[in-house]
Order: structure tokens, then C-alpha cells, then sequence
């Protein structure tokens, strides 16, 4: 069993409202792909990496991969079909069981030891699991019109984040299934629900961040800062 890492990395990141896609936007002295990137090469040095990319994309730098075994494919309309199409590039490679882990290109600031904790868990769980962090805040449903119609209870309300593990053979099922009956996905897990199956919930940090809106890129970079003092990952 070889791990395979598939970094979806084909999104517009329109709500960046930035004339770069936020992938390319610089932290820390490089480029937010760069910086993912190389946190997922420092956990796992031998993975073998999917980078999926818009066949446009005209600022990539594959001298920003610091992965020895790695492959460009192409991004679908949706986060899931980019997925997918990594997936079917790797069939004639990979093994049923093969691990592969699905990270976000816009989530610089994964820890280290979270990333091999996830492994760990998924390495010897029978469906798989997520990094996931329970919601701290209270949830307000709104009425279509600005106004709140409800709160939602939170306990036992967790946001998902990335890295998300499955076995290779399942997570191909799943995505295919769920395309197959239109069911929309957000992420892996819940591709995998529903077939039926319950993934595992592994408590991650919330400073694993995804870079979305334009306020996002000075909190990672000050993530990043504070996690550099406390350890290097
Ligand atoms: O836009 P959002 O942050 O939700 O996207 C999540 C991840 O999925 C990003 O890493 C983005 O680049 C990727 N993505 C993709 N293909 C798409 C849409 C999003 O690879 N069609």
C-alpha cells in the first residue's frame, strides 16, 4: 500500500475577488499552492501526488512541486469531479486499498502531526474519516431575508475540513455513485455517506484554515508565523 495525495487545485476562487486564482496569491514569501504544498511533502515525503489544475491555468510552476512522483491532471466543473478525474488517472496504478488522502490546495496551514494522525486513523479504520473541528459558535439559520428563523442546535456540529481519507476503491465508488444520481458533493465524506457509510471524525485544529474570502490570506499568514515559533510544522 502506497499513499497517494490528491490536492484539488482547479477553482476559480472567485470570492477572492482577486485578478490571480487564490492558489497563486503570496504567503509567506511564496505562493499559498507552494506553501500546501510543502506541508503535505514534509508529513509524507514518499506520497505520490494528483495535482489537479484548470488546463488554462496560466501561473503554475512546477518548480513549486517538491514531490519526486507526481502528475498534473486536468480540474473538472466541480470540486468532486476534479476528484474524480484524479482518480481515473491513477486506476491503472493504484490498488483498491490503496490510501488516498484529498487536501485542499487552499489549506496552507495544516499541521504536520495532524496530517499523520489522519493517516494513522484512516490506515486502520473500515470506511475512512476526515479532519474535522467542532463548531464553537452558535448557529443561526436565516429566512431567506436577512432575518433568523431558528438556531440550530450545535452540539455535535462539526465543521469538515482537509485532509479527508478513503480507500482508493471506495472513494472511487462513491464519487462515481454520487455523480451517477446527481447528488451534489462538497466534499469526500459526504460522498461516502451516501453509500451508507459513516466516516471517522478526527479532531483537527482550527487554525487549519481554508483561504476563501480576501481577510484570509493575513490570518494564515499569521498562523503560519505562530506555528513557525511553537514548532516548525
Ligand atoms: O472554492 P473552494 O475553496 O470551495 O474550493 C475547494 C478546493 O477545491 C480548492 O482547493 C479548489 O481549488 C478546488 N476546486 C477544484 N475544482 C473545481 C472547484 C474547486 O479543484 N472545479
Amino acid at each position: 500500500e502506497r499513499l497517494w495525495l490528491v490536492v484539488p487545485a482547479a477553482g476559480r476562487g472567485r470570492r477572492m475577488r482577486a485578478a490571480v486564482p487564490k492558489q497563486y496569491l503570496s504567503l509567506a514569501g511564496r505562493t499559498v499552492l507552494a506553501c500546501t504544498l510543502a506541508r503535505l511533502h514534509a508529513a509524507f515525503p514518499a506520497a505520490r501526488l494528483c495535482l489537479c489544475l484548470d488546463p488554462d491555468d496560466a501561473h503554475f510552476d512546477p518548480a513549486e512541486v517538491p514531490f519526486a512522483d507526481w502528475r498534473r491532471v486536468p480540474g473538472g466543473s466541480e470540486r468532486a469531479d476534479s476528484v474524480a478525474n484524479a482518480l481515473a488517472a491513477i486506476a491503472g496504478e493504484a490498488q483498491e486499498g490503496d490510501p488516498i488522502l484529498v487536501h485542499d490546495v487552499a489549506r496552507p496551514c495544516v499541521r504536520v502531526d495532524d496530517l499523520r494522525r489522519l493517516v494513522a486513523t484512516v490506515a486502520a479504520d473500515p470506511v475512512g474519516g476526515l479532519l474535522a473541528v467542532p463548531v464553537a459558535d452558535t448557529m443561526k439559520r436565516d429566512d431567506g431575508a436577512g432575518r433568523v428563523s431558528g438556531t440550530e442546535p450545535r452540539d455535535g456540529l462539526w465543521h469538515a475540513l482537509t485532509p479527508q481519507g478513503f480507500a482508493f476503491g471506495l472513494l472511487r465508488r462513491a464519487l462515481h455513485d454520487a455523480a451517477e444520481r446527481g447528488v451534489s458533493v462538497t466534499d469526500e465524506a459526504s460522498a461516502v455517506e451516501a453509500l451508507g457509510l459513516s466516516p471517522c471524525l478526527v479532531a483537527g485544529r482550527r487554525d487549519n484554515l481554508k483561504i476563501t474570502h480576501p481577510e484570509d490570506l493575513a490570518l494564515a499568514e499569521a498562523i503560519l508565523a505562530a506555528q513557525g515559533m511553537h514548532d516548525h510544522h
